[in-house]
């Protein structure tokens, strides 16, 4: 059997400076997380502005950059946009795209995050797709319906691309909150996702399912021990180097 590495990505959303961000990667080469944390893939992604002082100070370490959104476009006439091209050239190996913040506060719909999984895909990037029902939708019984039907979107626009993804499994209630789903929960949604992708594509059934949503050093190792849970994606605590390379150690 292949023991698949759990893969640990840090979304610093609108943080950092770069005597924060320095000391910050001071911490995390210091930590050594090849050696401490061999079972885990790990990558951060930092704003656009600072794309290429990260990418240059972990250059030849284990961490890999990745990026929190994406232009669909490649280039031309899109204010305010970066492309998939232009983050290339910078080392990016990731980028996030459908965050939860993107949804609402750009109102960013399924169709958009699909299109930027696949412009993220033709321009040599993993894309990790996030989905997650509100707390309103899941009282409502209905978060099997919402992450669905989020996931279906990128299912028909990506088609045989499908197996190159990572897809994040984020509750919104649980997002920056301090709640997190347990893993049994947590557990139920990436079951549902699983069976969504290995029957769009057998080959998809492999895609890398991330859970993210408040999860912290001491919730991490339950968290990845669920058979569905292959890595994380984590917000708060992937600003403290010695929080961050705790969970990466939990894989
Ligand atoms: P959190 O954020 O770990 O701070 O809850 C996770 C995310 O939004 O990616």
């Amino acid at each position: 059997m292949i023991v698949m590495k759990k893969l640990v990505v840090g979304n610093w959303k609108l943080h950092g400076s770069r005597a924060f961000n320095a000391e910050l990667i001071q911490g995390l080469l210091a930590a050594d997380l090849a050696a401490t944390a061999p079972r885990a893939d790990v990558a951060v992604c930092p704003p656009f502005v600072f794309l290429s002082d990260v990418a240059a100070a972990l250059q030849g370490s284990a961490i890999a950059v990745g990026t929190q959104d994406l232009s669909v476009q490649a280039q031309g006439a899109f204010t305010g946009e970066v492309s998939g091209p232009m983050v290339r050239e910078f080392g990016a190996k990731y980028a996030i795209v459908g965050h939860s913040e993107r949804r609402s506060y750009h109102a960013e719909s399924d169709q958009l995050v699909a299109d930027k999984a696949k412009a993220a895909l033709s321009h040599g990037l993993i894309p990790i797709v996030c989905v997650g029902e509100t707390l309103a939708e899941r009282e409502a019984g209905q978060t099997e319906a919402v992450v669905g039907r989020q996931l279906k979107a990128v299912i028909d626009t990506l088609g045989e691309q499908l197996s190159q993804i990572v897809v994040a499994y984020e509750p919104v209630w649980a997002i920056g909150t301090g709640k997190t789903a347990s893993p049994e929960q947590a557990q139920a949604v990436h079951a549902f996702l699983r069976a969504q992708l290995r029957s769009a594509q057998a080959q998809a059934a492999g895609v890398p399912l991330l859970y993210g949503g408040s999860v912290k050093p001491d919730n991490a190792a339950e968290l990845f021990a669920q058979a569905d849970i292959d890595g994380g994606l984590i917000g708060g605590a992937a600003l403290k180097a010695a929080d961050f390379a705790a969970i990466a150690r939990a894989a």
